[in-house]
């Protein structure tokens, strides 16, 4: 039954492809935010003493494409509910050869091919209450949390799952996967793994001052990569499906991992310092 209270979480988790459920015991809880919808409900629940928001990326029947969804609306009824710290579970495609499916990998970069998307909460239009917000140039070098990528690889070491530390993360728009000429193209800048979600859900993030932390699922070698084959959505769905368990388990650990309260310590917040963003953040 789903509430409409204000129920409290301070870490929040949006689950990708295949990631519908998290938490045993929840609160659902419907969310109405200036820009719209979330992309469901959220579910509220408890891991290791903290109040942790779960929220299924693409709804839980998977009916929004990548394109589609609404990522200023899931990342403010995220930040409406109490949450400083998200942690972003995402399918991805392997660009090198060593990179093959079941690969954990914690980026430390990003590259944004995407080519429709919102991708700023400050873009000069009035917020619902009249007031314009102030014309906001973000600092983004660095686009996730340190203390949460930390907590997240000693969280995968600690259940015997080595990850891969650090990689750029390539986001093309889809809904398509990539041709293989485009795939060798992105092999070949160095870049690490190809999603289709990781962005503008760190840099939004960023904006309303949450650490953002992109836990990356390897589903297959992406077309371009010796011994890549002509990615499927069938089989991005079977591999993720076959590591969810201990996907599940690295993320129950890395929130036993992440620092108390706001970590002030990190670069989301300290990107802030000085700014008057002339709205009040939820
Ligand atoms: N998600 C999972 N596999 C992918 C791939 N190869 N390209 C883009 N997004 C993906």
């Amino acid at each position: 039954m789903a509430e409409t209270s204000n129920a409290q979480a301070d870490i929040g988790v949006i689950g990708g492809s295949g990631f519908y459920s998290f938490l045993d015991d929840v609160t659902e809880i419907t969310v109405k935010t200036p820009y719209g919808s979330p992309s469901d409900s959220i579910f509220v629940g408890e891991v290791a003493d903290r109040r942790v928001a779960f929220l299924p990326r693409h709804g839980r029947r998977h009916h929004l494409p990548p394109h589609r969804i609404n990522y200023r609306a899931n990342l403010w009824a995220l930040r409406s509910l109490g949450v400083r710290q998200v942690l972003g579970p995402c399918a991805v495609g392997g660009l090198r050869p060593e990179y093959g499916p079941g690969t954990l990998l914690v980026p430390d970069q990003l590259v944004d091919r995407t080519k429709s998307r919102v991708q700023t909460f400050f873009d000069g239009e009035p917020l619902p209450d009249g007031r314009v917000p102030n014309v906001v140039h973000l600092t983004f070098a660095d686009p996730y949390c340190p203390a949460g990528r930390k907590a997240a690889l000693a969280a995968a070491r600690g259940r015997d799952w080595e990850p891969v530390d650090g990689g750029t993360m390539v986001v093309i728009e889809g809904p398509r996967f990539s041709t293989r000429a485009e795939s060798r193209w992105h092999a070949e800048q160095g870049w690490a793994v190809v999603g289709m979600t990781g962005h503008p859900e760190a840099v939004l993030a960023r904006e309303l001052e949450l650490c953002y932390t992109s836990i990356a699922l390897v589903t297959d070698l992406d077309a371009g990569t010796e011994a890549g084959e002509a990615v499927s959505h069938g089989e991005v769905m079977r591999v993720f499906g076959e590591n969810i368990g201990r996907l599940r388990e690295v993320l129950f650990d890395t929130i036993r991992e992440l620092p108390d309260g706001r970590g002030r310590d990190c670069l989301c917040t300290m990107a802030h310092d000085g700014w008057n963003l002339g709205i009040d953040l939820p």
